[in-house]
């Protein structure tokens, strides 16, 4: 099982045992009811979760009608179990299943879903909680906050809206007219996206009947915020209260104040809340697109929920915490050390088919960046689009490089139009990994590449 492996047993961490099945069936989203795919008949997926330094076995039975895999998305886990088709396992066929196995070794909030196709634009994605008996956290309560664009179900599925754009373009997407432009934000420096999606979903409801958190006043509540959308950035917070941003993407940082957080696609960050004495809600809005979605924080007499709206304007004019504002708690900072190779990706797109490329090239899992165990790796991610794109690494955690201070932990980061943004890792864990953009119909039409090396 490979000398990485081994060592993160060597802990004798207890094993976790999950069955997941992954299905079709109707989903209640509040608004409307959608035929969808799930793990469970469940959206979001039932949250797994486990102790940092167990073993999380997890047996997935296929009942779909199409092939499907599970991606582990943060977790530095064993390359065979990456959930990558045609690079670490075959495809899981309808009606197949597949054992996954892997030490869990990292605590933090990461998440779940397929790496096949569109398939991470249906309702087949799922918390995953890894808890550190020495966490010591502040807060006497938790919030699990699952993020989501959806139109499946709907009439267009995600495999249309693919077509589509290959067909049309996101000029058509938009607007359904060649030429005109589409939403922009400043905080993206951009386009907000490529899709129309009719509802913005926190934990599987839409916001006019939205999930309720039973709470009391003066609870102090760790916000974990996971963003499970495709093509949606989601700005976050709660009307007048502050949040103590504490972890990104399950890795510790220097405690900062927010009243509101970016979260791009794959992005998660935890925060602190002391909660109001009368019943409020958290808020995210789908950046640049006028919509929103949200969960009641009720400490008090129940409230309408279309009350929001005019809350949900006003978090748009507030001051958003992005990377640039993090840093990395001194016990997960990289040690200091130039780095051994720098591979520079310039990410560009969309082209005439609505290819997005790395280096000018699609996907070819055959052809990518090479690199040798024990390296510390430079990734030069280089924006030459008029969209961000929020970038992930598979089995690795980074550290964006930020001159003169060292930059939060991350295994995804948002790199906007024209930025240049740097990123360190250390080869520590041999295997086939993907870098790509989360946006799935821009990983999906070519943005994405391997790093391999062996032990
Ligand atoms: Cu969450 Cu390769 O993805
Ligand atoms: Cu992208």
């Amino acid at each position: 099982m490979g000398a990485a492996e081994n060592r993160r047993r060597e802990g004798g961490g207890a094993t976790t045992a999950v069955s997941l099945v992954s299905t079709e069936g109707a989903v209640d989203l509040g608004a409307t009811q959608v035929i969808t795919w799930t793990y469970g008949g469940e959206l979001p997926g039932k949250e797994i979760r486990v102790q940092r330094g167990d073993v999380l076995k997890v047996d997935l039975s296929n009942r779909l009608k199409v092939p499907t895999t599970i991606h582990w998305h943060g977790i530095a886990l064993r390359n065979d179990m990456d959930g990558v088709p045609n690079l670490t396992q075959s495809e899981i066929p309808a009606g197949g299943r597949f054992t996954y196995e892997f030490t869990v070794p990292d605590a933090g909030t990461y998440w779940f879903h397929p790496h096949v196709g569109t398939q991470l634009d249906t309702g087949l994605y799922a918390p995953l909680i890894v808890e550190d008996p020495e966490d010591g956290g502040d807060y006497d309560t938790e919030l699990v906050v699952v993020l989501d664009d959806w139109l499946d179900g709907l009439g267009r599925s995600p495999a249309d809206v693919l077509a589509d754009l290959r067909t049309n373009g996101m000029t058509m997407e938009h607007t359904g007219m060649p030429g005109m432009s589409m939403p922009q934000s400043d905080l993206l420096g951009g386009d907000v996206g490529d899709v129309v999606y009719p509802h913005m979903l926190a934990n599987g409801r839409t916001a006019n009947a939205p999930h309720t958190f039973a709470t009391k006043p003066g609870q102090r509540v760790r916000l974990r915020l996971i963003n499970a959308g495709s093509d949606t950035a989601f700005r976050v917070g709660v009307p007048d209260v502050r949040m103590t941003v504490t972890h990104t993407d399950g890795f510790p940082v220097v405690p900062v104040e927010a009243e509101t957080v970016l979260l791009g696609m794959g992005e998660r960050i935890d925060a602190t809340i002391t909660v109001p004495s009368s019943t409020t809600a958290l808020l995210a809005v789908a950046e640049g697109r006028g919509a929103y979605a949200q969960v009641i924080i009720q400490s008090g007499r129940p409230v309408d929920p279309t009350t929001s709206d005019a809350a949900a304007t006003q978090l748009t004019t507030l001051p958003a915490l992005t990377v640039r504002d993090i840093e990395a708690a001194e016990s997960v900072r990289l040690p200091d050390k130039a780095p051994d190779i720098t591979h520079t990706l310039t990410l560009e797109g969309p082209g005439d088919k609505y290819d997005w490329t790395i280096n000018g090239r699609t996907y070819d899992p055959n052809d990518g960046l090479p690199i040798q165990p024990g390296q510390r790796v430079r990734l030069r991610l280089e924006n030459s689009s008029e969209m961000f794109h929020p970038m992930h690494l598979h089995g690795h955690t980074f550290q964006v490089v930020d001159k003169g201070r060292p930059g939060a932990r991350k295994d995804t980061v948002i790199v906007l139009p024209d930025q240049t943004l740097e990123v360190d890792f250390d080869a520590d864990n041999p295997g086939q990994w993907l870098t790509h953009c989360h946006n799935v119909y821009h990983g999906e039409t070519g943005m994405m590449t391997v790093m391999s090396y062996e032990a």
